[in-house]
Protein backbone atom coordinates (compact mmCIF):
# COMPACT_ATOMS: atom_id res chain seq x y z
CA UNK A 1 0.00 0.00 0.00
CA UNK A 2 1.38 3.74 -0.46
CA UNK A 3 2.18 6.24 1.49
CA UNK A 4 1.89 9.85 1.20
CA UNK A 5 4.13 11.96 3.19
CA UNK A 6 3.07 15.23 2.17
CA UNK A 7 -0.51 15.90 1.66
CA UNK A 8 -2.56 19.41 1.74
CA UNK A 9 -6.29 17.98 2.31
CA UNK A 10 -7.24 20.67 4.10
CA UNK A 11 -6.43 22.98 2.01
CA UNK A 12 -9.69 24.99 0.86
CA UNK A 13 -8.95 23.42 -2.56
CA UNK A 14 -9.48 19.90 -1.79
CA UNK A 15 -11.45 20.20 1.68
CA UNK A 16 -14.04 21.56 -1.01
CA UNK A 17 -14.48 17.52 -1.70
CA UNK A 18 -12.91 16.27 0.67
CA UNK A 19 -15.17 12.94 1.44
CA UNK A 20 -14.23 11.90 -2.61
CA UNK A 21 -10.69 12.60 -2.12
CA UNK A 22 -10.73 10.68 1.15
CA UNK A 23 -12.88 7.74 -0.60
CA UNK A 24 -10.22 7.59 -3.27
CA UNK A 25 -7.80 6.83 -0.73
CA UNK A 26 -8.48 3.19 -1.04
CA UNK A 27 -4.98 2.26 -1.67
CA UNK A 28 -2.99 3.74 0.85
CA UNK A 29 -1.68 3.17 4.02
CA UNK A 30 -0.62 6.38 5.55
CA UNK A 31 -1.14 10.09 4.81
CA UNK A 32 0.42 13.37 6.64
CA UNK A 33 -2.13 16.31 6.36
CA UNK A 34 0.37 19.66 6.51
CA UNK A 35 -1.58 22.34 8.05
CA UNK A 36 -0.37 25.49 7.23
CA UNK A 37 -2.42 27.85 9.43
CA UNK A 38 -5.12 27.12 12.16
CA UNK A 39 -8.46 26.70 10.35
CA UNK A 40 -6.66 23.84 8.54
CA UNK A 41 -5.08 22.30 11.68
CA UNK A 42 -8.87 22.18 12.92
CA UNK A 43 -10.54 20.82 9.73
CA UNK A 44 -7.90 18.04 10.09
CA UNK A 45 -8.56 17.28 13.96
CA UNK A 46 -11.66 15.07 12.81
CA UNK A 47 -10.34 13.67 9.66
CA UNK A 48 -7.49 11.99 11.97
CA UNK A 49 -9.72 11.00 14.82
CA UNK A 50 -12.03 9.26 12.31
CA UNK A 51 -9.68 7.46 9.93
CA UNK A 52 -5.93 6.18 12.17
CA UNK A 53 -4.51 6.53 8.52
CA UNK A 54 -3.75 10.30 8.65
CA UNK A 55 -1.26 12.04 10.76
CA UNK A 56 -1.19 15.74 11.19
CA UNK A 57 1.75 18.07 10.31
CA UNK A 58 1.62 21.87 11.60
CA UNK A 59 3.74 24.60 11.19
CA UNK A 60 4.30 28.42 10.18
CA UNK A 61 5.40 28.14 6.46
CA UNK A 62 8.76 30.25 5.41
CA UNK A 63 6.78 32.38 3.24
CA UNK A 64 4.09 33.89 6.22
CA UNK A 65 7.35 34.60 8.66
CA UNK A 66 6.75 38.36 8.30
CA UNK A 67 2.86 37.57 9.58
CA UNK A 68 4.59 35.71 12.87
CA UNK A 69 4.34 36.73 16.10
CA UNK A 70 4.22 35.91 19.86
CA UNK A 71 0.81 34.51 19.84
CA UNK A 72 1.03 32.20 16.65
CA UNK A 73 3.74 30.48 18.19
CA UNK A 74 1.43 29.83 21.28
CA UNK A 75 -1.30 28.51 19.81
CA UNK A 76 0.84 26.01 17.75
CA UNK A 77 2.61 25.32 20.91
CA UNK A 78 -0.96 24.38 22.66
CA UNK A 79 -1.29 21.57 19.69
CA UNK A 80 1.94 20.75 20.71
CA UNK A 81 1.63 20.01 24.02
CA UNK A 82 -1.96 18.43 23.71
CA UNK A 83 -0.34 15.56 21.70
CA UNK A 84 -2.28 16.99 18.21
CA UNK A 85 0.11 17.17 15.92
CA UNK A 86 2.37 14.25 14.95
CA UNK A 87 5.47 16.20 12.85
CA UNK A 88 6.00 20.05 13.00
CA UNK A 89 6.02 21.32 9.15
CA UNK A 90 6.22 22.35 6.67
CA UNK A 91 8.59 24.86 8.06
CA UNK A 92 11.94 25.77 5.94
CA UNK A 93 13.27 28.25 4.01
CA UNK A 94 11.78 29.66 0.82
CA UNK A 95 14.06 32.30 -0.92
CA UNK A 96 12.78 31.87 -4.47
CA UNK A 97 9.41 33.90 -4.11
CA UNK A 98 11.07 36.78 -1.62
CA UNK A 99 14.97 37.21 -0.17
CA UNK A 100 13.59 40.56 1.53
CA UNK A 101 13.23 38.85 4.80
CA UNK A 102 15.99 36.11 5.24
CA UNK A 103 16.70 37.10 8.63
CA UNK A 104 12.93 36.67 9.73
CA UNK A 105 12.65 33.91 7.67
CA UNK A 106 15.85 31.98 9.60
CA UNK A 107 14.18 33.45 12.95
CA UNK A 108 10.72 31.54 12.52
CA UNK A 109 12.99 28.28 11.15
CA UNK A 110 15.02 28.01 14.19
CA UNK A 111 12.31 28.83 17.10
CA UNK A 112 10.31 26.00 15.69
CA UNK A 113 12.80 23.39 14.86
CA UNK A 114 13.42 24.10 19.08
CA UNK A 115 9.92 23.75 19.76
CA UNK A 116 9.88 20.34 18.01
CA UNK A 117 13.52 19.66 19.51
CA UNK A 118 11.65 19.96 22.87
CA UNK A 119 8.43 17.80 21.94
CA UNK A 120 10.45 15.43 20.46
CA UNK A 121 8.48 15.58 16.79
CA UNK A 122 10.07 15.06 13.87
CA UNK A 123 10.03 18.27 11.23
CA UNK A 124 9.45 18.30 7.47
CA UNK A 125 11.44 20.71 5.39
CA UNK A 126 10.40 23.09 2.69
CA UNK A 127 13.61 24.01 1.12
CA UNK A 128 13.55 26.48 -2.25
CA UNK A 129 16.40 28.41 -3.36
CA UNK A 130 18.09 28.25 0.03
CA UNK A 131 19.98 25.08 0.48
CA UNK A 132 23.00 26.32 2.33
CA UNK A 133 21.12 28.57 4.71
CA UNK A 134 18.45 25.39 5.22
CA UNK A 135 21.15 23.02 5.36
CA UNK A 136 23.64 24.59 8.22
CA UNK A 137 20.50 25.88 10.44
CA UNK A 138 19.64 22.18 10.43
CA UNK A 139 22.93 20.51 11.40
CA UNK A 140 23.38 23.51 13.81
CA UNK A 141 19.66 22.94 15.62
CA UNK A 142 17.73 20.28 14.42
CA UNK A 143 17.71 17.03 17.08
CA UNK A 144 14.98 15.23 15.59
CA UNK A 145 13.88 13.22 12.29
CA UNK A 146 14.14 15.26 9.24
CA UNK A 147 11.94 14.81 6.46
CA UNK A 148 13.13 16.71 3.50
CA UNK A 149 9.62 17.41 1.61
CA UNK A 150 9.91 17.42 -2.52
CA UNK A 151 13.96 17.02 -2.62
CA UNK A 152 14.51 18.78 -5.44
CA UNK A 153 18.51 19.18 -5.06
CA UNK A 154 21.96 17.66 -6.43
CA UNK A 155 23.62 14.58 -5.34
CA UNK A 156 26.05 16.77 -3.25
CA UNK A 157 23.18 17.95 -1.83
CA UNK A 158 21.80 14.52 -1.00
CA UNK A 159 24.89 13.82 0.69
CA UNK A 160 24.86 16.00 2.73
CA UNK A 161 21.06 15.50 4.06
CA UNK A 162 21.82 11.80 4.18
CA UNK A 163 24.60 12.59 6.24
CA UNK A 164 22.30 14.28 9.03
CA UNK A 165 20.05 10.85 8.76
CA UNK A 166 17.21 12.36 7.62
CA UNK A 167 14.27 11.25 4.94
CA UNK A 168 14.17 12.09 1.21
CA UNK A 169 10.66 12.34 0.08
CA UNK A 170 10.07 12.93 -3.27
CA UNK A 171 6.71 13.75 -5.65
CA UNK A 172 5.08 14.46 -8.80
CA UNK A 173 8.31 15.76 -10.77
CA UNK A 174 9.75 12.59 -10.39
CA UNK A 175 7.52 11.49 -13.12
CA UNK A 176 7.97 14.56 -15.48
CA UNK A 177 9.52 14.05 -18.66
CA UNK A 178 12.22 16.81 -17.90
CA UNK A 179 12.93 15.93 -14.42
CA UNK A 180 16.45 14.54 -14.66
CA UNK A 181 17.36 15.73 -11.18
CA UNK A 182 14.51 13.63 -9.32
CA UNK A 183 15.78 10.48 -11.38
CA UNK A 184 18.99 10.86 -10.23
CA UNK A 185 17.78 10.75 -6.50
CA UNK A 186 15.30 8.46 -6.75
CA UNK A 187 17.99 6.19 -8.25
CA UNK A 188 20.98 7.20 -6.09
CA UNK A 189 18.88 7.59 -2.65
CA UNK A 190 19.15 4.28 -1.15
CA UNK A 191 15.67 2.56 -0.42
CA UNK A 192 15.34 2.74 3.27
CA UNK A 193 15.82 6.63 3.54
CA UNK A 194 13.05 7.37 0.40
CA UNK A 195 9.44 8.35 1.38
CA UNK A 196 6.78 9.41 -1.33
CA UNK A 197 4.45 12.26 -1.38
CA UNK A 198 1.87 14.28 -3.78
CA UNK A 199 2.12 17.63 -2.25
CA UNK A 200 -1.46 18.02 -3.04
CA UNK A 201 -3.05 19.53 -4.28
CA UNK A 202 -0.12 20.72 -6.33
CA UNK A 203 2.18 19.14 -8.88
CA UNK A 204 -0.29 16.14 -9.92
CA UNK A 205 2.44 13.40 -11.47
CA UNK A 206 1.79 12.03 -14.83
CA UNK A 207 -0.06 11.03 -16.33
CA UNK A 208 -2.08 13.10 -15.12
CA UNK A 209 0.05 16.41 -14.93
CA UNK A 210 -2.07 19.61 -14.93
CA UNK A 211 -4.61 17.79 -12.96
CA UNK A 212 -5.50 18.62 -9.39
CA UNK A 213 -3.19 16.27 -7.12
CA UNK A 214 -4.26 14.52 -4.63
CA UNK A 215 -3.15 11.87 -2.35
CA UNK A 216 -4.66 8.80 -4.30
CA UNK A 217 -1.81 10.12 -7.19
CA UNK A 218 0.58 9.09 -5.31
CA UNK A 219 0.70 5.57 -6.63
CA UNK A 220 3.04 7.16 -9.59
CA UNK A 221 5.88 8.30 -7.68
CA UNK A 222 6.13 4.76 -5.92
CA UNK A 223 5.87 3.21 -9.90
CA UNK A 224 7.91 5.51 -11.21
CA UNK A 225 10.52 5.15 -7.96
CA UNK A 226 10.26 1.39 -8.46
CA UNK A 227 10.60 1.73 -12.45
CA UNK A 228 14.31 3.94 -11.61
CA UNK A 229 15.46 1.47 -9.21
CA UNK A 230 14.50 -1.59 -11.32
CA UNK A 231 12.60 -3.06 -8.51
CA UNK A 232 9.61 -4.57 -7.29
CA UNK A 233 6.48 -2.24 -6.54
CA UNK A 234 5.24 -4.20 -3.56
CA UNK A 235 8.63 -4.41 -2.09
CA UNK A 236 9.17 -0.52 -2.88
CA UNK A 237 6.40 0.38 -1.27
CA UNK A 238 6.61 -1.86 1.70
CA UNK A 239 10.00 -0.12 2.48
CA UNK A 240 8.26 2.89 2.02
CA UNK A 241 5.55 2.22 5.00
CA UNK A 242 8.59 0.88 7.03
CA UNK A 243 10.29 3.99 6.93
CA UNK A 244 7.58 6.56 7.56
CA UNK A 245 6.50 4.28 10.53
CA UNK A 246 10.08 4.68 12.26
CA UNK A 247 9.66 8.59 11.82
CA UNK A 248 6.54 8.64 14.15
CA UNK A 249 8.69 5.12 16.48
NI1 LIG B 1 3.49 21.47 0.89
Amino acid sequence: MYIDSHCHITCDDLYNRKEEVIQNMQELSGAMIMCTNQEEFLRALPIKEKDARFKIAWGWFPGDAKEISENHYQILQAAIDTNQIDCLGEIGLDYHWDDTFKDTQKEVFIRQIEMANQANLPISIHMRDATKDCLSILKEHAKTKIIFHCFSGSLEILRQCLEMDSFISLAGPVTFKNARKAVNIAKECPLDRLLTETDSPYMCPEPFRGHQNEPMYVQYVAKKIAELKGMDLAEVCKQIETNYASIFA
